[in-house]
């Protein structure tokens, strides 16, 4: 959370006086011709989900994008997350690509699945 300020925002969801929720903006390469896009990220407590938390924290972070000028988001989903790939698509992302087997945990290979949407 730290690391996020400006252009690059965090987002909370409270219910209650409780975080239940986060998501971030986070430049999406280092280098200068990559600025006008970012990669979000999203979080909702375990016993808070499908109950649309995710689907608010998705909308703000891309209306922050488009207000901080941005031209496109990206999302890139390790492994075979359904519910995130849902909450993406629910958000007007299109799916873009599959990184095959760039990732490895517990012994299995994973992918990351990538999903984009122009602001
Ligand atoms: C992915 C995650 C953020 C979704 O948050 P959520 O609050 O449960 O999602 P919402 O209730 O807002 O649902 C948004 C959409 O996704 C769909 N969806 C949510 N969970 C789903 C599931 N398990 N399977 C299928 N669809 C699902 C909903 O139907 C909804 O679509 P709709 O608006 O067309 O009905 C949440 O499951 C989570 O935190 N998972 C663990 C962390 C993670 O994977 N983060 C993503 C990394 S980018």
């Amino acid at each position: 959370m730290r690391g996020h300020a400006g252009a690059h925002p965090a987002v909370v969801a409270v219910e209650a006086e409780e975080v239940v929720g986060y998501g971030s903006l986070s430049p999406y390469r280092d280098r200068p011709a990559y600025a006008t896009t970012v990669e979000d990220s999203v979080f909702v407590r375990a016993d808070r989900r499908g109950l649309g938390v995710g689907r608010l924290l998705l909308d703000e972070l891309v209306r922050l994008a488009s207000v901080h000028g941005f031209h496109a988001v990206i999302a890139r989903i390790v492994g075979h997350n359904d519910a995130s790939i849902a909450l993406h698509r629910a958000c007007g992302f299109e799916l873009v690509g599959v990184e095959r087997e760039v990732g490895r945990k517990f012994g299995r290979w994973l992918d990351v699945v990538e999903l984009q949407r122009l602001v």
